[in-house]
């Protein structure tokens, strides 16, 4: 039987954040094989923090500038550090769903240059931070898919003692945050481990920024 409420596409959580869910639904096997050909060119790999820990997130990149970590500090950067050659190309179908989802947001014009690969394990989490190393976070917002297993992201505030708003997220959901929300403190609780038809026992979130 038909659901008697329909699941609502488009749901606001705070000014200037919005969750849409199974966003990128319709062309998940586009995505995933884009998914999987940035991979391969650029694999994975367990970033160090500026204090000298061990990320549990393993990362890489695609587009013109890659988010990197390391020692010295958070920077974007043109090549991949571990290989010496640019980032894979952002595909076309990362950009038309990242575009698709910040206009359904209210964002008109978004164009990313950047996009942060990040591929979580059952175990790993992601704590409370901000996403501002990008050069003008007033104007532009980001746009994050989820990919594989469920995890909950934590949505904080402007503060890091600020409430967070526990939002379940499954494979094809996109999150939206720009505004007033820009610059918001947000995480990810420790993946639970599972299987997913599509992508295994891994969570892997596409972050789409305007960095440069
Ligand atoms: C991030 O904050 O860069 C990633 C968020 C997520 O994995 O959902
Ligand atoms: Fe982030």
């Amino acid at each position: 039987m038909a659901s008697l409420f329909p699941s609502p596409d488009c749901i606001g959580l705070a000014p200037g954040a919005v969750l849409l869910p199974g966003a990128a639904l319709d062309d998940e096997t586009g995505i995933v094989q884009a998914l999987n050909e940035v991979l391969e060119q650029a694999p994975p790999r367990h970033m160090l923090t500026p204090g000298g820990l061990r990320m549990s997130v393993a990362v890489s990149n695609c587009g013109g500038l890659g988010w990197v970590s390391d020692r010295s500090g958070y920077r974007y950067e043109r090549l991949d550090p571990d290989s010496g050659r640019p980032w894979p190309a952002l595909p076309d179908s990362f950009a038309r769903l990242a575009r698709a989802a910040a206009s359904r947001a209210g964002f008109e014009g978004f164009e990313p240059d950047a996009c942060l690969v990040s591929v979580y394990a059952p175990g790993a989490r992601l704590s409370l931070h901000q996403d501002k190393d990008e050069r003008d976070v007033a104007g532009h917002p980001l746009v994050s898919l989820s990919l594989g297993l469920p995890a909950v992201f934590q949505l904080g505030g402007l503060a890091r003692g600020d409430r967070t708003l526990k939002v379940p997220l499954s494979h094809g959901d996109a999150l939206v945050w720009g505004g007033a929300s820009r610059l918001r403190y947000h995480g990810v609780a420790t993946v639970s481990d599972g299987e997913h038809r599509l992508l295994g026992r891994r969570r892997i979130n596409l972050s789409f920024r305007r960095a440069g």
